[in-house]
C-alpha cells in the first residue's frame, strides 16, 4: 500500500481561481501542442503567445526542449521518461491555468492515452489540444535543427517518427494544418478556438470581446 500521502493536508487557497480569472479578464486554459519534431509548435505556440499578450492575456510558453533544460533534465527519451517528461509538464501547466494564466505547452507528446490523462487531470474545458499536422516527409526535409539527418545517421536513437513512434490525436480540438497554412492563419484559428470555448473575450480592457 502506498502510504506516502497520508500525513498530508490539502490547504484550500485564500484567493480563488474564479478571482484571479476575474482580475485577468479572461479564464485559465491550456493550449498542448502536440505533434512531431519540426511539425511547427513552437513556433506556433510563441506566436500564439505573442498575439495574446498584445490582447492584454496573460500567459507562458512551457517549451519541451525548453523543460528538459531544467525541469526534465534528468530525462532521456525513452518511452517511461517521455512520459514521465509530459507527466511534469502536465502537472506545470495545470498549476498555470489554476493561476488563472494561458499555459502554452509544446511537446512532442507522442502518446495518445497520455495526452488523453493529462486532459482528464485538469478538465476537458480547460485543456486544448493542438495537433500540430505536418507529414514525417515535410518535417525530415525541412529539418531546421538537423536531427532527422542525425536520426536517419543512427546518432540519435529512439527518434520520434523514424525509431520511436508517434500517435496522432483522435480528437484534438483543433488541427493546426502546419504543412499547408500560414503561421498568421494558424495563429488566427487557435485564438478563434479560445474565444468559441469562453476562455477569453469576458470583457476586459484589452481581451477581444
Ligand atoms: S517528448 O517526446 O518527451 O514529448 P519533447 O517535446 O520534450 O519530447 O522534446 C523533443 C525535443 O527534443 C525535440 O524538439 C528535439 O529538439 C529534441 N530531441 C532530442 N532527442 C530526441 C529524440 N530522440 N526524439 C525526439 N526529439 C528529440
Amino acid at each position: 500500500m502506498d502510504r506516502r500521502h497520508e500525513n498530508l493536508f490539502w490547504t484550500p487557497p485564500a484567493v480563488e481561481r474564479q478571482e484571479r480569472e476575474a482580475l485577468n479578464g479572461h479564464r485559465g486554459a491550456v493550449l498542448w501542442f502536440t505533434g512531431l519534431s519540426g511539425a511547427g509548435k513552437t513556433t506556433l505556440a510563441q506566436a500564439v503567445a505573442r498575439t495574446l499578450h498584445d490582447l492584454g492575456c496573460r500567459t507562458f510558453v512551457l517549451d519541451g526542449d525548453n523543460i528538459r533544460h531544467g525541469l526534465c533534465s534528468d530525462l532521456g527519451f525513452s518511452a517511461a521518461e517521455r512520459i514521465e517528461n509530459n507527466r511534469r509538464l502536465g502537472e506545470t501547466v495545470k498549476l498555470f491555468a489554476e493561476a488563472g494564466m494561458i499555459a502554452l505547452a509544446a511537446s512532442i507528446s507522442p502518446f495518445r492515452a497520455q495526452r488523453d490523462s493529462i486532459r482528464a487531470l485538469m478538465g476537458a474545458c480547460d485543456f486544448l489540444e493542438i495537433y500540430c499536422r505536418c507529414p514525417l516527409s515535410v518535417c525530415e526535409q525541412r529539418d531546421v535543427k538537423g536531427l532527422y539527418r542525425k536520426a536517419r545517421a543512427g546518432e540519435i536513437a529512439m527518434f520520434t517518427g523514424i525509431s520511436s513512434p508517434y500517435e496522432e490525436p483522435l480528437a484534438p480540438d483543433l488541427v493546426a494544418d502546419s504543412a499547408n497554412s500560414g503561421l498568421n492563419d494558424l495563429v488566427t484559428e487557435v485564438i478563434g478556438l479560445l474565444q468559441a470555448r469562453g476562455c477569453i473575450g469576458m470583457g476586459r480592457s484589452g481581451a477581444p470581446q
